[in-house]
């Protein structure tokens, strides 16, 4: 039976796919109609079944889950596929999530993955709100679940997406940069994903996940700065400042991504000693990353 994978183009969902299919484990993607034609064309080409549906269309899901093994779930409207009111956090993230789980107990499925974020991760704004609604939901399924956790990850926070630019020569970081966080590997995330379809540790767990050790952003710095052979212009945005601008958003995305700024600001800090003991993997580092992106910009040493 095979596995669902909700948000199979994004990121994230796109690696799990692959480790599908590197295993050999029988997977359906959830695509939209409006999904990236070529997106969908990579999935069918691993081998994905995919099938067009939308988590604010009901009947689209129970469709996507007929006979279905388990669910994992990735999917988010922000930042990409972000409409504001339309989707958005409210119906994708939280109810579209929410009525996916519900979906795949309906069809008789066994497990549930979650993707939320780290438990640091706390405030009052949407996408977090949202993340722990739909864990307790989650967990109250009668399905098998697990939420996964993670902290930011580096190819997103490190990059210049926020600002964080080492090719131009300045970087962007919020806050002092004195609080350690750590920085996760897409890679790794997609491969927690995968083992909690069947680690026993997975089983109806909650699990933080952190990269191998947590580095305060003006350490990143330093490491970038060190394998680019570069020197950073570095930026601070002072976390009143986030505040601010949290305060002042236009929506539902700006509001969090403020928020999620606050939040790193203040650190998040990992300890994967439990979760390496019982699933282990070698686990991608900022040095690791920093050494990739200065191989990219052509600077690598
Ligand atoms: N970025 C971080 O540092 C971080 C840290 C911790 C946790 N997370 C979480 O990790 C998860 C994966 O992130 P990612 O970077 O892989 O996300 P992403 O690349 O933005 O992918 C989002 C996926 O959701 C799908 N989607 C959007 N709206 C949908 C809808 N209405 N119905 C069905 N599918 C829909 C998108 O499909 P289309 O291609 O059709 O738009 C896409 O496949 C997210 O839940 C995020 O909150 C992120």
């Amino acid at each position: 039976m095979p596995v669902l994978i909700a948000g199979a183009t994004g990121l994230v969902g796109s690696d799990i796919c692959r480790r599908l299919a590197g295993q050999g484990i029988p997977f359906r993607a959830l695509v939209r109609a409006s999904s990236d034609p070529s997106k969908v064309a990579a999935l069918q080409a691993l081998g994905a079944e995919t099938v067009i549906g939308d988590v604010r269309d009901r009947a689209s899901l129970d469709a996507a889950c007929v006979g279905v093994e388990s669910v994992i779930s990735t999917l988010s409207a922000m930042p990409f596929a972000y409409e504001p009111g339309t989707n958005d956090i409210g119906p994708t993230d939280r109810d579209g999530t929410i009525a996916l789980a519900d979906a795949a107990k309906r069809a008789g499925a066994r497990g549930f993955v979650y993707m939320s974020f780290s438990g640091n991760i706390e405030g009052d704004f949407p996408l977090r709100n949202t993340k722990r609604v739909v864990e307790a939901h989650v967990r109250e399924s009668g399905l098998d679940y697990t939420v996964l956790r993670p902290s930011y990850f580096m190819e997103v926070w490190l990059t210049p997406a926020v600002g964080f630019d080492p090719a131009s020569g300045s970087v962007t970081i919020f806050g002092s940069g004195e609080a350690p966080i750590s920085w996760i590997s897409i890679r790794d995330v997609a491969g927690f994903a995968v083992r909690s379809l069947d680690a026993p540790f997975a089983r109806n767990a909650t699990l933080e996940l952190g990269g191998p050790a947590a580095v305060s952003p003006n350490d990143a710095v330093r490491i970038f700065e060190r394998r680019t052979g570069r020197t950073l212009t570095v930026g601070h945005v002072p976390i009143a400042e986030l505040a601010t601008q949290q305060a002042a958003a236009a929506n539902d995305m700006l509001r969090s991504f403020a928020g999620l700024q606050q939040c790193y600001a203040q650190g998040d800090a990992i300890d994967m000693t439990a979760t390496l003991a019982e699933i282990p993997m070698p686990l991608v580092s900022v040095e690791d990353y920093a050494g990739e992106v200065a191989e990219g910009i052509g600077s690598g040493r």
